[in-house]
């Protein structure tokens, strides 16, 4: 089965997305999924509008993409709908594929200032802010929600249809709601429900990690691609997988030396990225700890970096688990 969508113009083929993320969906990470392979498309952590409005450096540094990164997915979040408007207009200044609005961020800091999921339980101001962007820019358009405020709020739906009515172009819906944040119990009936509300591509996201939940996800909810996030931190090689599973192809096996090879190699890409080792030990720990989850005998692997006060001792820590040449296994979800 060949798994594909189109957001207008813009055909993701295959229909497997990097999901944005904060602090993770930098230039130097897309990279390193784009030298893998399988993903058709990737996004942008969230940017705030206020701040591409202001020119602030680090936002602008933050919508940096690469020349040849199509297509890709600029996002952006805020709650006055003039400011997200001139961030439709910069998003699409700047050359990006797709514009997409955040509606699903549940943390205090965003949600407190009626952005990001805080916007699902204020459809009036959501409309405006749809309706506004999608006036600023001819540029496809596209919103990314979790289900609901709460589970007792899953009205997914309901903001689809009407993003769908103010010309949103795609839809990503994360199963969990607001209340659910990283936990909460697995409920894809939603995401189906989006699907036959909105005759707009609905792209299904939250925990597919590799085949098995994949084809999972696909089927309990109809939808017309997947959206995959931390999974994309934990086995880089997750879309090659899926995309293998669905046209009926052998696991790909990545071994021990390709796996050093590309978190070593992440590493050494990170380090003009931050001013001091400090920062890019921070960074590659976030990433390391998703990494070796699931690896067989993982979470060695993961003290040994977790615990390391220098780069060197990290290096040491991959250099060693992985001095076995040979098949490393990840387990399955
Ligand atoms: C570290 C981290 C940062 C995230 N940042 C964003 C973000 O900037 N914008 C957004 O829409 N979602 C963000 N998310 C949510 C993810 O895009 C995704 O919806 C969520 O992690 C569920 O998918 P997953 O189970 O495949 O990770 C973030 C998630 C994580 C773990």
């Amino acid at each position: 089965m060949s798994l594909g969508y189109r957001i207008r113009d813009v055909a993701v083929e295959p229909g497997l997305a990097l999901a944005p993320m904060e602090g993770v969906t930098d230039l130097t990470f897309r990279r390193l999924i784009r030298s893998i392979g399988g993903c058709g498309l990737v996004h942008t952590e969230f940017i705030p509008a206020r701040n591409l409005k202001l020119s602030i450096r680090q936002a602008l540094d933050l919508a940096m993409f690469d020349a040849d990164e199509h297509p890709i997915a600029i996002q952006i979040y805020g709650n006055d709908p003039e400011v997200m408007a001139e961030g439709a207009r910069i998003v699409s200044d700047l050359g990006a594929d797709i514009l997409d609005l955040n509606m699903g961020c549940p943390s205090k800091k965003v949600c407190q200032r009626s952005g990001g999921s805080a916007l699902m339980k204020e459809p009036d101001l959501s409309r405006r802010i749809v309706a506004a962007m999608r006036a600023a820019t001819p540029l496809p358009f596209t919103v990314k929600m979790r289900a609901g405020w709460d589970p007792d709020h899953r009205n997914a739906p309901e903001i689809a249809r009407m993003c769908e009515e103010e010309g949103a172009e795609g839809l990503a819906v994360h199963w969990r709601t607001r209340t659910d944040l990283y936990g909460g119990v697995r409920e894809l009936d939603t995401i189906r429900r989006v699907k036959a509300s909105v005759s707009i591509p609905v792209i299904a996201n939250g925990d597919i990690v590799d085949a098995v939940s994949a084809l999972q996800t696909l089927e309990a909810t109809g939808a017309d691609g997947l959206m995959i996030g931390r999974g994309a931190m934990r086995d880089p090689w997750v879309f090659r997988q899926i995309q293998a599973a669905l046209h009926g192809r052998p696991p790909v096996v990545v071994d021990a030396l390709e796996r050093k090879r590309v978190l070593l190699g992440y590493l050494e890409a990170i380090r003009p990225n931050f001013r001091d080792d400090r920062g890019v030990l921070g960074r590659f720990k976030k990433i390391a700890r998703h990494f070796t989850d699931g690896v067989e005998g993982g979470a060695r692997l993961r003290d040994g970096i977790l615990h390391s006060q220098s780069l060197e001792e990290a290096v040491e820590s991959v250099e060693a688990f992985f001095a076995e040449p040979g098949e490393v296994a990840v387990r399955a979800s």
